[in-house]
């Protein structure tokens, strides 16, 4: 086979034309939209109606082009790929790759015979990251406050929120805050935003942090690393250690701040252990530096007691505190907050005096009378147990199907785990459960420098998953690993 990379300087455009594709999808039919695209695409490849060396378009634009979701086309993408039909070239785009010319007589290519190791004509099992429990959400309890947030007297539906957010909400949340997290805050300090890229960008412009050595742990959270390359800062990656970042290469550094995610690190799971928290603290004490923590999903530890934030520990307001409701409720309402420093919110009201509150009122409002009433409460008490229980299914499971073969990293909280492999790739695994109909995901792009000890991981998320579709997953999982052979 030919790779594209010739083909492509073939043809001599380094763009290449992109190709427009309408196939003709049927919702009604059995067959999963992911196969249908995957056989059609397949069918004018071999046709040759998709020539080598054209461009595909992008998974974005098929997305919306074809009004579908974009697992779909990412399904029928990646098994295009699995089976040489396509290739992906990084910073250039997806290929239609030279095939030889199928030997087969036509209506065998219409009819083609279904193999042992014929993919799964749909994804059975999605460990993908982010996802929250659907079956347990209280829908009646948010309808009916989204409700009366739209019933409440006064002409507010018809204006702007604060521009800070709606006091209500930032009253509820420093509640919540001090009770769960021990962070001791004033409404006045909180600011609503909607999503932690909005808040890491507002912190950025903010501290002028633009041109400036940021640090972050290495591997960490890639939605806040894009924002600040996006902004222009130099980042320092910090290695991880047993018990969290190294403090000892941040005191070395010449970063004005550091972003952590303390109370369970992003992606491996480790705590930052107390004497390294109040080094840290010391840092920034002693440098003026800033500590942004990223409290993403503290409320979700499953063993041990409750872990306090690093702000609770700050007594120089040099901690820069971030919250979500992304994982504790809904990804979709987009919430989220931060807790500034009252010497950083006076800064912020001098410099973006014109900056309107992005997040909806109604959603504010919902939100702040969902919490007045003891919902949320009630919601992370219940979650809690609902996720501790998934999350002893999946180690469980791993444990039954796959012993010695992989280790756990990260097992004690939060809603996704990484799985250390040994003898296999991680492509290559993503490649042979993708066929099984298991889609599992790499976490390399966690990495600014990806992964120096050239080990291989995947990440799993569980929240959106139940005990049985975890348990099916990892056996079909299990079944793609060295010697394990079909099950
Ligand atoms: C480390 C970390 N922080 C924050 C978030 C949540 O981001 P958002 O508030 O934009 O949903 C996530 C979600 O994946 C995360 O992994």
């Amino acid at each position: 086979m030919t790779k594209v990379t010739e083909l492509k300087s073939l043809i001599g455009t380094d763009g290449g034309l992109t190709v427009e594709l309408t196939p003709f999808l049927r919702r009604e039919l059995p067959e999963h939209l992911y196969s249908q695209l995957y056989h059609w695409i397949k069918k004018e490849i071999e046709e040759g109606r998709l020539l080598p060396g054209m461009k595909m378009p992008s998974i974005r634009q098929l997305t919306i082009h074809l009004k579908v979701s974009r697992n779909t086309v990412e399904s029928a993408y990646q098994q295009l790929q699995s089976e040489g039909y396509l290739e992906s070239i990084p910073k250039s785009g997806i290929w239609v790759a030279e095939i030889e010319k199928p030997s087969l007589h036509p209506f065998v290519v219409e009819h083609p015979i279904m193999l042992e190791c014929e993919p799964s004509s749909e994804v059975l099992v999605d460990f993908e990251y982010g996802n929250v429990d659907l079956d347990k959400f209280p829908l009646k309890q948010w309808k009916k406050c989204l409700s009366d947030a739209v019933d409440q007297e006064n002409n507010w539906l018809f204006q702007y929120s604060e521009k800070q957010g709606e006091f209500a909400l930032r009253r509820e949340i420093s509640n919540h805050l001090l009770q769960s997290r021990g962070v001791r805050s004033t409404p006045e300090q909180i600011l609503i935003t909607a999503g932690t890229q909005t808040s890491m960008t507002l912190i950025c412009r903010l501290l002028g942090l633009g041109g400036k050595t940021v640090a972050m742990e290495e591997p960490g959270y890639s939605g806040v690393r894009t924002v600040f390359e996006d902004q222009g800062c130099y980042i320092d990656p910090i290695p991880l250690e047993k018990d969290g970042l190294s403090v000892e290469h941040i005191q070395t550094s010449r970063a004005n701040a550091v972003y952590v995610t303390p109370s369970h690190q992003f992606p491996f799971g480790m705590i930052l252990s107390i004497s390294k928290r109040m080094r840290l603290l010391k840092w920034a004490y002693q440098t003026g530096g800033y500590i942004i923590e990223d409290d993403y999903d503290g409320e979700f530890r499953y063993q041990g007691q409750p872990i306090p934030s690093l702000k609770s520990l700050d007594e120089e307001e040099k901690v820069i505190y971030l919250g979500t409701f992304s994982k504790s409720f809904l990804p979709s309402a987009r919430l989220s907050y931060i807790v500034l420093p009252p010497s950083l919110m006076v800064q912020y009201s001098r410099k973006f005096p014109a900056y309107n509150q992005s997040v909806s009122p109604i959603i504010q409002r919902a939100m702040s009378l969902f919490m007045q009433s003891g919902e949320f409460e009630r919601h992370i008490r219940r979650m809690r147990k609902i996720y501790q229980r998934k999350h002893q299914a999946l180690l469980r499971s791993i444990d039954q199907y796959m012993g010695t073969q992989v280790k756990i990293v990260g097992e004690k909280s939060g809603l996704h785990i990484l799985l250390k492999l040994k003898g296999i790739s991680t492509h290559e695994l993503i490649e042979k459960s993708l066929q099984k109909g298991v889609k599992v995901y790499s976490p390399l792009s966690f990495w600014l420098n990806p992964n120096p000890e050239g080990q291989s991981y995947i990440m799993l998320g569980f929240g959106g998953l139940s005990i049985e579709e975890i348990e099916k997953g990892i056996r079909l999982l299990a079944s793609c690993l060295p010697g394990n052979g079909d099950s």
